[in-house]
Formats: structure tokens, C-alpha cells, sequence
């Protein structure tokens, strides 16, 4: 890899051990990392790590499997800490009708408090989406009011482009990098890369060709390969193009 910058706009820290830590992100030190938390435990985690380490910036939020936890506490810590400048966004948050199906009306209901908030502080929102793409289309489309990112984005090109009507960016992750994953290799290569982010979801959906381990947000780097061969660019073309849309899309203050 050449001196471009890379940034990995969603992982998930809390997961590793502290050894695990520092050597994933010290791995990363000339890269960006954007964390992302979840519920009370590890919104208070991502503060901990953006004030910690200088590369690594953070997103809190309430994420749809947690909507059965959340209490007033949960918008305290959000809202006490959304001005820290290392918080660059809400999230995640969002819809999950996989995992959870019997509370559709609390996920909505939160979900909509949270691009509220985003609205109110004029911070990013990032957006996780499962099993339920009409929904959070047609609830971003009534009530975002600022930048946002679909992570992980798994559903049909008509919907991105529709997505992408809104402003919002794409985060796409390591699962472009298997064999079967059509569909978002479709959406690679039909959607401009300047709506494109390079996420790796970590400690999830480890890429090719270290499927089996644990991931860690270097292998953003094999993302960038992947997308780089689909659109028959450079890898060095995808590094910058991502990462100048990660930092506008993000307002990151280097
Ligand atoms: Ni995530």
C-alpha cells in the first residue's frame, strides 16, 4: 500500500481483548478508524476509545437489537457526548427485522427519536438495516435531515440508487470479497465510487482471503482490492476516492 490514507467508517472495538487492541490499531496508525456503538456499555466504550487514541474516531447510538434495553440514561449518554469532537456521528442505528421481529413499533419509534437527534446536532447518522429496506427508506426519506451512511449496505441496486437520491453513502464491507455475493458486487460496479465507503464491520465479516479469522479494520485494505478489480481501477484510485468521502461525509476534522 502507497501512502494514501484508508479509513474503515464501521468496525466494532469492544470485542477484542486490550492486547488484541492496540495491535489492531496500531496496525492501522496511519489509517482511519470510525467505531461504532450499540447500547449504553459500549457507547461509553467508543467514548473511551476516541479520547484514547488519535486515530480512531467514533458513532453512538442505539442499535435496533438493544431497542428492548433503552432507557432515558441511553439519550443522556448520547446527548452529553455528541459535542466531544471525535464523535462524528449517530449510530448505529436502524431497523433489524431478522433477529427481532415481535417490536417493530419500539425499532421504529427509537430509530426516529435517533435521526431526531442526528438532525438536531447536525451529525451524521449511520444506519443498519436488515430484512427491512422499505421501512428505513421510507423513514429516511420523511425525516433525514443530514448526511447519513448505510453500513453494510446488502439490498438490490434500485434501492441504492434511492438511497443515494437522499444523500446518503454506502458503506461496503467484506462481504464483496466472497464468492457468492452478487448482488454487491452488482452495486460495485454500477455505483459511482464517490457514494462508496470502505467499512469492514470487524469483528465480523472477515474478508477474503482471511475468511475464518477474526477481522480487524486493516483489511478494509482487501475491501479496496476487491472494489479496485470490480471497477477496473486502481487500488490507489479507491483509497482516495473513499477516503476523501469518508472525511466529507463525516465532516472529520484531521
Ligand atoms: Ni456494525
Amino acid at each position: 500500500m502507497g501512502d494514501i490514507m484508508m479509513i474503515d467508517t464501521h468496525c466494532h472495538l469492544d470485542e477484542y481483548s486490550l492486547e488484541e487492541l492496540e495491535k489492531v490499531i496500531t496496525k492501522m496508525q496511519d489509517n482511519i478508524i470510525i467505531v461504532s456503538g450499540t447500547n449504553d456499555k459500549t457507547n461509553l466504550d467508543v467514548i473511551k476509545f476516541v479520547n484514547k487514541y488519535k486515530n480512531v474516531y467514533g458513532v453512538i447510538g442505539i442499535h435496533p437489537e438493544y431497542v428492548n434495553e433503552v432507557t432515558e440514561k441511553s439519550f443522556e449518554i448520547i446527548e452529553k457526548n455528541i459535542n466531544n469532537p471525535k464523535i462524528v456521528g449517530i449510530g448505529e442505528v436502524g431497523l433489524d427485522y431478522y433477529w427481532i421481529k415481535d417490536n417493530k413499533k419500539e425499532q421504529l419509534e427509537i430509530f426516529i427519536k435517533q435521526i431526531k437527534l442526528a438532525n438536531k446536532y447536525n451529525k451524521t447518522l449511520v444506519i443498519h438495516s436488515r430484512e427491512a429496506i422499505s421501512d428505513t427508506y421510507n423513514i429516511l426519506k420523511q425525516y433525514l435531515k443530514t448526511k447519513a451512511v448505510l453500513h453494510c449496505y446488502s439490498s438490490s441496486l434500485e434501492m441504492a440508487n434511492k438511497f443515494i437520491d437522499l444523500g446518503i453513502k454506502l458503506g461496503i464491507g467484506g462481504v464483496v470479497t466472497f464468492k457468492n455475493s452478487k448482488q454487491i458486487k452488482e452495486i460495485v460496479e454500477n455505483i459511482d465510487l464517490k457514494h462508496l465507503l470502505l467499512e469492514t464491520d470487524s469483528p465480523y465479516l472477515t474478508p477474503e482471503p482471511n475468511r475464518g479469522k477474526k477481522n480487524e479494520p486493516y483489511n478494509s485494505i482487501y475491501v479496496a482490492s476487491k472494489i479496485a478489480e470490480i471497477k477496473k481501477i486502481s487500488l490507489d484510485e479507491v483509497l482516495e476516492v473513499t477516503t476523501t468521502n469518508a472525511i466529507s461525509q463525516f465532516d472529520l476534522m484531521l
